[in-house]
């Protein structure tokens, strides 16, 4: 495991190259070099071209290639790992029970508002230990792996206190150490509303701003903070109070905006310069527009809209009106129990008029972009960390056209094979 590996004569190299989120028209432009090689040294991308060329360049600069992986990806599609830039993914228990009601009729909001919900989540995170919540989230992090994801984004938010939500953002740091795949942090703490600060709004606020916030920023344990921005959760002022707190001390903003009820998230999410606005099932035309001008990330959730039975985030109107669009899974216990990017790039291209080459570049680049990582990973260019995938198909439309099914056959982390279908899944060293 050095990090050294070679991949070529894949049928197509799908490289989605850029340092910056695409917007609007770029994110069809998906940079494939047919017949490409790229060589990854000690990690990070060192040159991507025509196998040939490559070829050619290596026996020039007698480079010795013993310390080197091959892999021969002919008849195969090498895209970027994929991104998931948004998801709940360490939490204790299951809301099966929740599930079967939704079916029945009862909305989530109606379950939320009878004290099901998120915070059911938040009692059996609290009751959970941190070797349970690593157990459960390294289980997890596998499945993401075999599916292509190389980076992904977790949120606290299932504590709701200060000890469970240090709890939970401390077992993603402990999980980031012990696991291939990269994990990034986000601080959630206003998620909902605790029992015992129902009806006491701001005074959670002035809780988390106070006395939980800066623990979290001094300590490092998170990177970005995100709010559920929601009639008759947070309101866009109690949002606005705390992201800017946030701000203040350092964390990039993130929201979950006009999911379910449009009170203009979108358009905060601009005011404030967040990095990304999520769900945005129900924005507003000018808070798109706002967010263009600003260059926010819209990140849409189809998972979520298709699990609640909502209508679709408006996908094509969005890039339509020049945004960078990422897609996620919104992995979590309630919405949407489902890592399947699979299920993501099916929704998007049949429900949400995204095409393919978008739908890749919002899973890859602009799903970097969405964790301000898009100089570092999210396309295959030189000097970017050595993240990708091979699929068991020549083009990168097999992605879709194999419904609800991964196509990912080997991933790469940081130049290392790690996950190879062939050799019956995750290798560990
Ligand atoms: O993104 N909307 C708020 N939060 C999550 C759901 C979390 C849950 O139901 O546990 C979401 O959909
Ligand atoms: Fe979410």
């Amino acid at each position: 495991m050095n990090g050294n590996m070679i991949i070529k004569n894949a049928a197509e190299l799908v490289t989605c190259s850029g340092f910056n989120a695409k917007k609007g028209k770029e994110m069809a432009e998906l940079h494939i070099i047919h017949d490409g090689a790229v060589v990854v040294k000690e990690g990070r991308i060192a040159a991507v071209g025509k196998t040939k060329e490559i070829l050619t360049e290596i026996e020039k600069s007698r480079h010795d290639l013993t310390s080197f992986d091959a892999i021969d990806a002919a008849n195969k599609a090498v895209l970027p790992g994929f991104v998931d830039s948004h998801t709940h993914f360490v939490f204790g228990g299951y809301r099966a029970e929740e599930f079967s009601w939704r079916l029945r009729g009862d909305t989530y909001m109606e379950i939320m508002q009878r004290g099901g919900g998120i915070i059911n989540t938040v009692e059996s995170t609290r009751r959970a230990t941190e070797a349970e919540l690593m157990k459960s989230g390294i289980k997890r992090l596998d499945s993401m792996l075999s599916i292509g994801v190389t980076t992904v984004e977790g949120k606290s938010g299932y504590g709701l206190d200060k000890d469970t939500e240090i709890k939970q953002l401390a077992v993603m740091v402990h999980l980031n150490n012990v696991h291939y795949v990269d994990v990034v942090r986000t601080f959630l703490g206003a998620h909902a509303v605790p029992q015992n600060y129902k009806g006491k709004e701001d005074a959670f606020i002035d809780y988390l701003i106070e006395e939980v916030m800066p623990d979290v920023a001094e300590r490092n344990l998170a990177e970005f903070c995100d709010v559920f921005c929601e009639k008759n959760v947070f309101s866009v002022d109690q949002s606005r109070r705390l992201l800017s707190r946030a701000k203040k001390l350092g964390l990039k903003l993130k929201l979950h905006a006009d999911e379910i009820v449009q009170i203009g998230g979108a358009e905060l999410a601009a005011e404030l310069g967040a990095v990304s606005a999520d769900h945005l099932l129900q924005a507003s035309d000018e808070g798109i527009r706002r967010m263009s001008e600003s260059g926010v990330v819209a990140t849409l959730l189809p998972g979520t809209a298709f699990s609640l039975k909502e209508p679709y985030a408006r996908g094509r109107f969005i890039i339509d009106n020049n945004c960078a669009v990422a897609l996620a899974t919104d992995f979590n216990p309630g919405s949407c129990f489902s890592e399947s990017i699979p299920l993501i790039f099916a929704l998007a291209t049949l429900y949400m008029d995204i095409t393919i080459e978008e739908a890749v570049t919002a899973l890859t680049l602009n799903g970097a972009a969405a964790l301000d990582r898009a100089d570092t990973i999210g396309s295959i260019d030189v000097g970017k960390m050595g993240d990708i995938i091979v699929l068991e198909y020549p083009s990168y439309k097999f992605i879709p056209y194999h419904l609800g099914v991964s196509t990912v056959e080997k991933v790469i982390k940081a130049g290392n094979l790690i996950y190879d279908k062939e050799k019956g899944g995750i290798i560990h060293c």
